[in-house]
């Protein structure tokens, strides 16, 4: 009798659990780099928890890389079902930033820097807010992952929340350590970088934490929060080395991050591509990529807010649609015309 009891309520339990994960969903959103375009994505995630049904944004996976890294290593350190207090913190974190925050001259200046450090600035300060957050929350509360690559392999290399709490903090900046302007990190064997230099998103480790947790692909929303934009040079531009090489990094993550989202898709056609975002209007370009004071990173904070609005406003799904039949013009239509001003355009009919 207890036995068949025993049986009768383990049953049910297996049934309730099936039903639990036929009907549940997951949700991921991956964040692309792009220095102090960060704070764009920091105004996007606001505004999508600021939006009708914050609820949609419970994201129960986030991956980034670099500057994306940051933001979903913040994202992180708060649960799934917070995400208004969340937004509202991470946009106050980004709003207390100033760049002295982030990097300082070395003692030695720059020449001293590279030569023995492999990066022009001292970042040391990011890892040390980074570490101060991380050690005031005490744990992480959704699945992560952040991406860098191997100085010496190129290998592209992956960490998430199951890496020692305490090491997530180098991890995280480990992903953001742009080359040349900030220095390598050593981590066990492994002599780490800016992860964009090879793919500026990281959706397949979205989508396989999803997996890992027992959702099919069909039952996986993804969100794609990225900050590129086609780099313009501008009248007076001034040939400075630095702002050249920021330039360059720029304009490679933006014909690099494209092309990727369109392979990523035609791999796995039955996730539920839902919001996909990019700045509609002007972001930090050339050295103010590294510039993270609020008068540059205020106007990308608002254009995120507004883009995000937009986005939702536009439908689910549309963003993906848009991007795909961007792709499909011609070489010089794409010249005419950014995807950047693509969205904008079909935002202002929306
Ligand atoms: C922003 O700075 C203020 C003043 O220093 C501080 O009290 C607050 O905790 C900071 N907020 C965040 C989210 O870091």
């Amino acid at each position: 009798m207890r036995g068949s009891l025993k049986i009768t309520s383990s049953i049910l339990l297996i049934s309730s659990f099936i039903v639990n994960q036929a009907q549940a969903v997951c949700r991921a959103a991956a964040f692309a780099g792009g220095g102090s375009r960060g704070a764009y994505e920091a105004g996007v995630v606001y505004g999508f928890n600021h939006a009708k049904n914050p609820a949609d944004f419970s994201w129960d996976v986030v991956t980034g890389v670099s500057a994306g890294a940051l933001n979903s290593a913040g994202i992180a350190l708060w649960a799934p079902n917070q995400g208004k207090e969340m937004s509202e913190w991470l946009e106050q974190v980004w709003l207390n930033l100033t760049s002295s925050q982030i990097y300082v001259d070395w003692p030695l200046g720059w020449l001293d820097g590279i030569t023995k450090e492999s990066g022009i600035f001292d970042n040391t300060p990011l890892l040390n807010l980074v570490t101060k957050l991380y050690t005031s929350f005490g744990s992480v509360k959704r699945k992560t992952v952040v991406s860098s690559v191997d100085v010496n392999t190129g290998q592209y290399v992956i960490f998430d929340d199951s890496m020692p709490f305490s090491d997530l903090p180098l991890l995280t900046v480990a992903s953001a350590s742009i080359p040349f302007i900030f220095p390598h990190r050593h981590y066990g064997d492994h002599i780490l970088m800016d992860g964009g230099t090879v793919w500026n998103t990281n959706l397949i480790s979205a989508v396989d934490k999803c997996k890992a947790m027992g959702h099919a692909d069909s039952d996986i929303i993804l969100d794609i929060i990225l900050c590129d934009q086609k780099g313009i040079s501008e009248i007076g531009d001034t040939g400075n080395a630095l702002n050249n090489f920021l330039r360059y990094y720029t304009i490679q993550s933006y014909y690099s991050g494209m092309n990727d989202i369109l392979e990523f898709k035609k791999t796995r056609p039955n996730v539920q591509y839902r919001y996909l975002t990019l700045p509609t209007g002007p972001v930090a370009n050339g050295l103010n990529m590294i510039n993270f004071n609020p008068s540059n990173t205020v106007p990308m904070i608002e254009l995120g807010k507004k883009d995000a609005a937009n986005a939702i406003k536009l439908g689910e799904g549309k963003g993906f649609e848009l991007f795909e039949q961007y792709m499909k013009l011609s070489p010089q239509e794409q010249d005419q015309l950014s995807i950047n001003e693509y969205f904008a355009m079909h935002y202002e009919k929306a």
